[in-house]
């Protein structure tokens, strides 16, 4: 075993995962998928995405290079973000991205400002806040409201005739990313009704939309990885295909991040010391939240197995961290088989906001990764 904690990738399962969105969208050639790179930058995982043909969704400057350097062609970048700077914007420009999908006229104007500097065109897309509630955790929760995400529906007639009369900018579309972690259809289906009517509203006024993104929020299988560790991607593009009203000609893109990437990915640690308190015995492994935070942060549920003893009798532990916070909890009570120090354990669908998320809190060193074919 190498030095844990670290992250394991299974790329033949990232393969079949890819295979499988290919083959849901293969019928519809006006759908384009393109990867939501915040859920794994790492350089082997973009590599195997940039093989398979998607393009890539970024949310910074750093991501939009990283995804040039895996060999994403700039006419598949979609960037988004609230917080754009100008030197972010302007390495986009010089790149000449797809598009940007821009969530404000504050930003939209430094955008005209800084393309006509460079005596460029930057294609747009508005992102619309539908108001659709994801039913998801409240962290990851974009498309309400009150949400800091996107232009509200009252404010999109302005902004849209703002970008129209822009000499620097060419409007596309309009874009949308309800949340994330969203395991039924409905969400997306309310989705759908909303973008329907918006585009119906401008085709009315004779402005027709070349592209709609849908953004991403397809959900994984937490509780059982292994019984399901491909999401049901057919399911979710039917929904769209079926509901979602387009004209001939018009595109619709995605912006898939956890559905891709989480099943392929696992954080393995090792076990430091059992420990019998009076109510609880503790699992204290050697990974802590700097590693993996979606616990600690989100309260997300990760499957957990003992990978040194497979088949032993089970017994109740708390699995959790050496920081110095109690929070720094992988799970209560939960099922392994007897666990002794020294053995391995595998947090399970790790492979999404895992790795990218981990931070040196405590001054520990960041997680290394390791690929299995
Ligand atoms: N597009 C936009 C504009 C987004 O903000 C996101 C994710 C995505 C696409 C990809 O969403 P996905 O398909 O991965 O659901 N760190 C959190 C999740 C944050 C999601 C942020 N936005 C977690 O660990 O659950």
């Amino acid at each position: 075993m190498e030095q844990t904690p670290y992250y394991k990738y299974d790329l033949s399962l990232l393969d079949r995962t890819l295979q499988a969105v290919k083959e849901a969208v293969a019928d519809s050639s006006n759908f384009h998928v393109h990867y939501a790179v915040k859920a794994n930058s790492n350089p082997v995982i973009l590599d195997r995405i940039c093989k398979a043909g998607l393009g890539v969704d970024c949310v910074s400057g750093a991501e939009v290079e990283a995804s040039l350097q895996a060999g994403f062609k700039a006419d598949s970048i979609a960037f988004a973000g609230v917080g754009k700077t100008d030197r972010e914007i302007n390495l986009a420009l010089d790149a000449d991205i797809f598009c940007f999908n821009v969530e404000s006229v504050e930003e939209l104007q430094v955008i005209q400002s800084l393309a006509a500097k460079k005596n460029k065109t930057a294609r747009i897309a508005f992102r619309v806040n539908p108001n659709v509630d994801a039913h998801t955790n409240a962290k990851i929760t974009t498309g309400l409201a009150e949400n800091k995400f996107g232009i509200n529906m009252e404010l999109l007639d302005g902004a849209i005739d703002m970008a129209l009369g822009m000499s620097n900018i060419e409007l596309l579309g309009i874009h949308f990313h309800i949340g994330s972690q969203i395991t039924q259809m409905e969400p997306f289906s309310q989705l759908c009704a909303k973008a329907s009517a918006i585009n119906a509203k401008y085709l009315e006024c004779g402005i027709r939309f070349s592209i709609l993104d849908m953004g991403g929020g397809l959900g994984i299988d937490y509780t059982d990885p292994t019984g399901n560790p491909i999401p049901d991607f057919k399911a979710y593009f039917d929904v769209f295909r079926r509901e979602l009203k387009t004209v001939p000609g018009q595109q619709v893109h995605f912006e898939l991040g956890r559905s891709i990437v989480a099943q392929c990915g696992s954080l393995i640690t090792q076990v430091t010391y059992v420990k019998k308190g009076t109510v609880k015995e503790f699992a204290i492994v050697d990974a802590g939240f700097n590693d993996l935070i979606r616990p600690a942060f989100y309260g997300a549920h990760h499957a957990i197995r003992n990978i040194s003893n497979t088949d032993g009798a089970k017994r109740k532990y708390d699995v959790v961290g050496p920081i110095c916070e109690s929070s720094d909890v992988f799970d209560k009570d939960i099922l392994l088989t007897e666990t002794h120090r020294g053995d391995y354990l595998e947090i399970l669908s790790a492979g999404a906001y895992g790795e990218v998320m981990a931070s040196q809190y405590n001054m520990r060193s960041l997680p290394k990764s390791y690929f299995e074919e």
